[in-house]
């Protein structure tokens, strides 16, 4: 008995030793591994372009992130999911989980001293300004939140890029800093006179930029998009705004919540609008040639030059044949209503993409509408609570 206990104590010591230094050793790894990790986001890396993706959670910014990592980028996702999902970035950390590809900082944009320090501990090369509100309905209601959120945090990220010497961006503008212009189509020469809150403060927020600019050799390209649709051909991203924003949604979000039975039909606000069938037109681009545009403007991005460009598909759909395709693209007869006109909304708008053909080799390549919702219904369909489920 005695032998027993006196050999069993020692031996259960042992184990506990070893327990105790194989976790010191794993929390050894762990903590080396997330220091390597920050560290790897905190050097600037030959051969490694690291690119800030503001409103990375959010629909255009989570397939831009989407597609910088699968062209080898670095990538650090800011966003304060205010709008965004952090199932869209858990979908990109699995798909890119090796150290040093891919970071996701909790931050708003509007905390000039939080902005600071992420550039303080991060080594960027380029930034992708995508982060914002982006509403013209709401921008109409709301015109404060907008000049904050819009005009005043693109200064904040301007003024880190200054401090912390980064030389590159890419803004995400808009058509709406057009507002609605004689002739069409819209041309970067169009004057811009935008007529609501939304494209004020994106004007705004590129005035500064440009003035800025003049004063460096930061490298700029502003994109202004016109309405952007669709999803991930290979279905791992979405769209999927905030429930609570449906009454200011796009289109096509307000055409699949109406395919599922979400809501009981489609509104179409205006039909006395002059164009041909009443309903307003728009140019709709696909979110795939979206991104493919962006990472064009990286690499054609020169230093001490500001580059303007449109992107859009060159064509104008009415909103009539926007429902159309949502029909056949669904498969669901969705019920329409037609009220009367939207405050802040224009008639007719649709682009002259030549510039960025004839400068960047670029042109939308899924121009058929019908395509484009088919794709982002599939992934509808798959995710009836957005990244939820
Ligand atoms: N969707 C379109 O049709 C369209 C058209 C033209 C321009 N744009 C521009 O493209 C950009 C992206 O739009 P989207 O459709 O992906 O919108 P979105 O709402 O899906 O994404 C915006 C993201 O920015 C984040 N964000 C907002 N305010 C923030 C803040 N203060 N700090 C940190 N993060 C913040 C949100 O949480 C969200 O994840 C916007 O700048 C928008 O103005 C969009």
């Amino acid at each position: 008995m005695d032998l027993t206990d006196s050999r069993g104590k020692p031996h259960l010591s042992g184990k506990v030793i070893a327990a105790a230094v194989i976790l010191v050793i794993c929390i050894l790894a762990l903590f080396q591994s997330s220091t390597n990790n920050a560290a790897m986001f905190s050097r600037h890396e030959l051969g490694v372009t690291h690119v800030l993706v503001t409103g990375g959670a959010g629909y255009i910014g989570s397939h831009a992130a989407l597609r910088l990592l699968k062209y080898s980028y670095r990538v650090t996702i800011v966003d304060n999911l205010s709008r965004g999902n952090l199932g869209a970035v858990k979908v990109l950390q699995k798909l890119y989980p090796e150290p040093g590809r891919l970071q996701f900082i909790y931050a708003d944009l509007g905390d000039a001293k939080v902005v600071n320090k992420i550039f303080a501990e991060n080594a960027f090369d380029a930034v992708m300004h995508f982060a914002a509100v982006a509403y013209v309905g709401e921008s109409t209601l709301e015109p404060l939140r907008y000049y904050h959120n819009i005009t005043s945090n693109t200064l904040v990220v301007l003024e880190a890029m200054a401090a912390h010497n980064v030389k590159t961006l890419i803004y995400s503008s808009t058509c709406a800093t057009y507002g609605e212009p004689d002739k069409m189509p819209i041309t970067e020469v169009t004057p811009q006179a935008p007529i609501n809150p939304y494209g004020k403060a994106k004007k705004m927020a590129e005035d500064i930029i440009i003035d800025f600019s003049k004063t460096n050799d930061m490298a700029v390209m502003i994109l202004r998009y016109f309405n952007v649709i669709g999803s991930d051909p290979d279905g791992r991203l979405g769209e999927a705004p905030r429930p609570e924003l449906r009454e200011h949604g796009r289109i096509s979000g307000a055409c699949f919540d109406a395919a599922r039975g979400i809501i009981p039909g489609l509104k179409v606000r205006g039909t006395d609008y002059k164009t041909a069938d009443g309903t307003c037109i728009r140019d709709y681009i696909d979110v795939t040639d979206l991104v493919d545009a962006h990472v064009k403007a990286l690499a054609h991005a020169k230093r001490g030059k500001v580059g303007i460009y449109n992107v859009g598909t060159g064509k104008g759909r009415s909103v009539k044949e926007f429902v159309e395709a949502c029909k056949k693209a669904t498969g669901v007869d969705i019920k329409v209503e037609f009220l009367s006109r939207r405050p802040g909304d224009y008639a007719e708008v649709y682009s002259d993409p030549s510039k960025i053909y004839r400068e960047m080799n670029w042109s939308a390549q899924f121009t058929d509408l019908e395509e484009s919702l088919r794709i982002a219904w599939r992934w509808q369909k798959s995710h009836k609570n957005g990244y939820n489920g």
